[in-house]
């Protein structure tokens, strides 16, 4: 069975990721500074998928904890989703996401190439492509300047990353460009748990649905879109998680130093009037909300073209609206306030 280091493992993508993981029979060590997250999320996808997962409490930022993993396990392969994500606390500690999340990622590359641990899978993001890009999005666009320096450390991971492949020592890199991950596993045991205020859509209209907010501030209603909203191309988390496990057999087929981009989404964008309507549609639970005036750095409209993935990795999305809706939901109406502090 092979043996993969997931970083970040305990996050709300890496969860379940790690679960499909398992249940695709791989073996799974997860290395997390629980900064964003619960240890409980992999106690639960433990419980679901009947399996055990490692767990190593530390920071890539440590670089000899880091190494101490890869010296006692021999790994396969790895996929790299620790780091910051708040968009706008980077713009006001940009020194902090500059820092935490390019030394995890090169200590990560220097482990990984001391160990001859060639195959990685990267977290990048639609934001790579900056402002002004055509859309849908596809691959072969030029990476922009993102609106944050959040956004920018995935520009600069990914310039990173191609330079070390370039170099040939032998990595091979796919980098996956997630466009707007909602929803959560069917089982209602996992999903999204932000610290404090959700600063993204979908998690906002959870808490409004289930009572610990009063109502969603909709961020423009001028937008040159169909209802004046901005639209995005949401995709479910579990459809996102299996495209890492196409990535992953797919480098495996590798033999030779490689970088290569793709986007996942479903190539349908919702506005945010259509998802908060899809919301009360699908779960019958009403949203508050008011529209105010815009928020910096927010594009009007964007979404995947995702062919190259579904046509090299054969990854295709299966889950509907309906579901991310529905699953989102069930997530939080059991568990209103999250995971347990344990
Ligand atoms: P998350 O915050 O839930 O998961 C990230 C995990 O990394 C957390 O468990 C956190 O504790 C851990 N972590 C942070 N810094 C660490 C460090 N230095 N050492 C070890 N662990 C550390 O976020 P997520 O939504 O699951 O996102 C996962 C990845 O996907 C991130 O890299 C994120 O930037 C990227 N991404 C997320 C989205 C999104 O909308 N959620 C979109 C595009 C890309
Ligand atoms: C979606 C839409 C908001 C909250 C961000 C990052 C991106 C990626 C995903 C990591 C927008 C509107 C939101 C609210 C609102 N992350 N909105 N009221 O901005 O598309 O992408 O998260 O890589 O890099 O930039 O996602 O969920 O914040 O917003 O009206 O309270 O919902 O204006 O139109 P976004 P989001």
């Amino acid at each position: 069975m092979k043996k993969v280091l997931v970083t970040g493992g305990a996050g709300y993508i890496g969860s379940h990721t790690v679960l499909s993981l398992l249940k695709d029979g791989y073996n799974v060590v997860v290395i997390d500074d629980l900064s964003n997250s619960s240890r409980e999320s992999l106690t639960r996808v433990e419980a679901l998928a009947q399996r055990k997962v490692e767990f190593i409490h530390a920071s890539l930022l440590d670089y000899d904890k880091l190494c101490a993993a890869f010296t006692t396990h021999q790994f396969d392969s790895v996929i790299h989703f620790a780091g910051l994500k708040a968009v706008g606390e980077s713009i006001e500690k940009p020194l902090e996401y500059y820092y935490t999340n390019l030394v995890s990622t090169l200590n990560l590359c220097q482990c990984m190439l001391k160990f001859s641990v060639n195959k990685l899978v990267f977290s990048s993001s639609a934001t790579v492509y900056g402002q002004g890009a055509s859309v849908p999005y596809t691959e072969d666009l030029p990476l922009g300047r993102a609106a944050s320096p959040y956004g920018q450390t995935k520009v600069m991971i990914e310039q990173i990353l191609q330079e070390i492949v370039a170099s040939k020592t032998g990595l091979q890199v796919a980098s996956l460009r997630y466009f707007n991950p909602i929803g959560a596993d069917i089982s209602g045991q996992i999903g999204e748990d932000p610290l404090g205020i959700p600063n993204n859509l979908m998690p906002f209209i959870a808490q409004v649905a289930v009572g610990k907010r009063d109502k969603l501030a909709i961020f423009g209603g001028d937008y040159p879109t169909e209802d004046g909203t901005c639209e995005r191309d949401y995709i479910h988390v579990s459809d996102l998680a299996k495209g890492h496990i196409k990535a992953l057999k797919w480098l495996g087929e590798q033999h030779h130093s490689l970088y290569e981009a793709f986007n996942l989404g479903t190539g349908t964008p919702y506005s945010v009037l259509g998802i908060v309507k899809a919301f009360i549609e699908y779960t019958g639970v009403d949203i508050n909300f008011d529209i105010v005036k815009r928020r910096d750095g927010d594009l009007a409209a964007f979404w995947a073209d995702s062919s190259k993935a579904k046509a090299i990795l054969g990854w295709q999305c299966k889950y509907t609206l309906a579901d991310m809706m529905k699953d989102t939901w069930r997530w939080q109406s059991n568990n209103p306030n999250g995971y347990p502090n344990v």
